[in-house]
């Protein structure tokens, strides 16, 4: 570190557990890009503090996690209109007069799913909660062209809420229904996306839906969770023939953005292996 150190921070509450300086630092060391990135936990109250300090500070870049993603949006000097439908903003880039909010997670998602070859256009998908991470995923299917959304949800109102939101600018693409109501689903094979916190470490021995015909409409299974690294959802998809993955890639991908907007250079498929690598190894999964 020296003069010209560019800083870069996480704030959110708690913090302490959180990846993100390593997937940040190890990036800056391996591209030699003079730069570091710290945590803070930072209290709800004091989230426009904590914005205009990096400001008068000229931090380079911030993440923002829970629970402070919508917290932070009136403390922006501009949003982009992803992040703004979304209502969710975890990144933040300095432009004239403050700070421009972006919705990397999304971005993570994305590229997590073109890794695995799971495609949107044109594709049906299952998705399992109507919550934040519910609302972003949706926006991120519908806007990349994804034929029908089946939004599944334990309170119906929400999974309405929602589906109105986003039917309204894109069509009538998604359909909101109760959490058990999916025997009228048509059978097909659908990429189906769990978005609620259900199955996470500790209580691990539960899925969000647990009966085993419900799996028969898996064509492959998405978990945004990573701990524990197979869910008890991820497990029935594969008992049910399907490959399923967690939210670890997620994760990293949505790191990988926030740097690249940062600093405007795009991280090569080795190094994002590297740093995938190196996660694992700090989270110690195999
Ligand atoms: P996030 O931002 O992580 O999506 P959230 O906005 O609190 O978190 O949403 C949590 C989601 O998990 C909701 O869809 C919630 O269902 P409800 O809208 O009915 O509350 C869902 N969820 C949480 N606990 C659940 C449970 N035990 N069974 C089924 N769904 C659950």
């Amino acid at each position: 570190m020296n003069s010209k150190t560019k800083l870069c921070c996480l704030i959110g509450n708690p913090v302490e557990h959180s990846i993100s300086p390593l997937i940040h630092n190890t990036l800056a060391e391996k591209l030699d890009i003079n730069m570091v990135y710290a945590a803070f936990a930072v209290e709800t109250e004091d989230v426009g503090s904590a914005i205009s300090g990096a400001e008068a500070l000229k931090f380079h870049g911030l993440n923002v996690t829970v629970p402070h993603k919508c917290t932070v949006i009136p403390f922006l000097k501009e949003i982009d209109p992803l992040a703004e439908k979304i209502g969710a903003v975890n990144t933040l880039v300095p432009c004239e007069g403050g700070y421009k909010g972006y919705n990397t997670d999304i971005i993570g998602l994305y590229r997590e799913l073109c890794d695995e070859g799971l495609s949107i256009d044109g594709k049906d998908f299952i998705i399992i909660g109507a919550g934040g991470a519910a609302k972003a995923i949706v926006y991120l299917l519908a806007s990349k062209g994804a034929n029908r959304v089946w939004l599944l949800n334990r309170s119906l109102d929400k999974a309405e809420l929602l589906a109105n939101e986003v039917n309204a600018e894109f069509g009538e693409i998604v359909c909101p229904k109760r959490l058990t109501e999916y025997s009228d689903i048509p059978k097909n094979k659908y990429t189906i996306i769990q978005t609620t916190n259900v199955g996470m470490y500790p209580a691990c021995d539960v899925a969000a839906i647990e009966d085993e015909a419900f799996y028969e409409l898996c064509g492959a299974g998405v978990d945004i969770i990573f701990n524990p690294t197979t869910t008890r959802f991820m497990n029935k998809c594969m008992q049910h023939g399907a490959p399923a993955y967690n939210g670890l890639k997620m994760l990293l991908y949505q790191g990988i953005a926030a740097f690249e907007l940062w600093n405007k250079i795009e991280v090569p498929k080795e190094l994002a292996e590297f740093v995938y690598f190196q996660m694992k190894k700090e989270m110690n999964i195999d």
